[in-house]
């Protein structure tokens, strides 16, 4: 059942470029040219339209991984969709929910569609929405794996990530598909509301349609480097994630990796933040990775590692292969193909994927079943 992978959750991630290629086939129109000047959206989600109607808010609701693809989700739903966006932990949010706020699309992000805290949260809102007026009617979209979970009798509407079965209790393909379902989601709405040009639309759906080959590249060419690398980290306690804006959440998800199967301390960090507290934990046994994509923040990221190399960290960078001025400043390299800014997580996070994985399987781990965790957390 593995086919061959020494373990299930490095079989999942190998699976990620056909994962990518089923959910564009799925969701994205192909016919689509902005030149046609099209009337209908450039995606297939079939939602109800009264679901994303003069929406004012969208408040995403998730555990774990998933709330770091919610986070995702915010960036692209902001910066693509332009409607404000809040992201919560579902078990804070049914604890002390925000104020109501009125036209808001409420979205549970489970993979399982399990998460009893997210199902729990998803319900409350649900309750405390259905006795007010029209303007606060719960409007609510789950984000799954499993349109067949409990998720599913909840919500309005469903969009199915189709990334296939997940074992591994890491959570890999299902991340990269629920942050798809966030581009397509914020490209529909996009389109609804013109809040992007046709145009940008279809530079952004022909960056998507590259997605597939560009995880290939970095499963073929980097595999074995990362697997190498890995091994120097096998006896390593600690260690920091770097990234900025919509690469924030990877260095989030790239620690929470690591530590669910390796045991390894790790901290992701917003970069700009590192000094106001964790740079002072940093010296020559604590490694730094830093993701440093093109775009908007990339020379920011850059100077944060810096700060953190002169601390004697030593720094690992994932940057794109052509990137000479980052290729400088790190000591060690996950390279990935070259894709603007809107589009990097999906890359940046394929070798952290593989990095834990590494660590992990080197330290002699039961990756696919880390202790003290389960596959679905369905007690609170
Ligand atoms: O099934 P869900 O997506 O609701 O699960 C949420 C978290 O329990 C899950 O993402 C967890 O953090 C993973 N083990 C992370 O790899």
């Amino acid at each position: 059942e593995k086919q061959g992978f020494r373990h299930f959750m490095l079989k999942e991630i190998y699976e990620q470029p056909a994962v990518v290629r089923t959910c564009l086939a799925t969701y994205l129109n192909e016919q689509w040219r902005a030149a046609d000047h099209p009337s209908h959206s450039p995606v297939f989600l079939g939602l109800d339209p009264q679901l994303t109607k003069n929406l004012q808010h969208i408040q995403i609701l998730a555990c774990g991984t998933s709330w770091h693809a919610g986070l995702v989700g915010k960036y692209l739903l902001e910066q693509l969709a332009g409607i404000p966006t809040t992201v919560h932990y579902a078990s804070e949010f049914r604890y002390a929910a925000p104020p109501l706020t009125p036209h808001t699309l409420t979205i549970g992000v489970t993979q399982s569609g399990e998460t009893a805290d997210t199902l729990a949260a998803l319900e409350m809102e649900k309750q405390r929405r259905l006795t007010l007026e029209d303007d606060y009617k719960p409007l609510i979209l789950g984000i799954t794996n499993r349109p067949e979970s409990t998720l599913a009798t909840m919500v309005n509407e469903i969009i199915n990530t189709h990334a296939g079965i997940e074992i591994g209790v890491a959570a890999t393909k299902t991340f990269v598909a629920q942050v798809l379902a966030f581009y397509f989601l914020a490209l529909d709405i996009a389109f609804q509301r013109h809040s992007l040009s046709l145009e940008a639309i279809e530079h952004i759906m022909v960056g998507l349609r590259q997605l597939p080959a560009q995880i290939e590249t970095i499963l073929e060419q980097q595999g074995s480097a990362i697997e190498a690398l890995a091994h120097e980290f096998a006896e390593t306690q600690d260690f920091i994630f770097l990234g900025r804006g919509i690469n924030f959440p990877i260095a989030l998800e790239g620690a929470l990796k690591l530590k669910e199967i390796s045991y390894i301390h790790a901290e992701g960090y917003p970069a700009g933040e590192m000094k106001h507290g964790p740079i002072a934990l940093l010296d020559a046994k604590v490694p730094v990775v830093a993701i440093a994509m093109p775009g908007s923040v990339h020379d920011k990221v850059i100077s944060n590692a810096q700060e953190a190399k002169a601390r004697d960290a030593r720094l690992i960078g994932v940057t794109p292969m052509d990137d000479n001025q980052a290729r400088s400043v790190f000591d060690d390299l996950l390279l990935v193909p070259h894709v603007e800014e809107m589009l990097s997580p999906i890359v940046a996070v394929i070798p952290l994927q593989l990095l834990a994985y590494h660590i992990a399987a080197r330290r002699g781990l039961d990756v696919d079943q880390p202790r003290n965790l389960a596959k679905s957390v369905t007690v609170e």
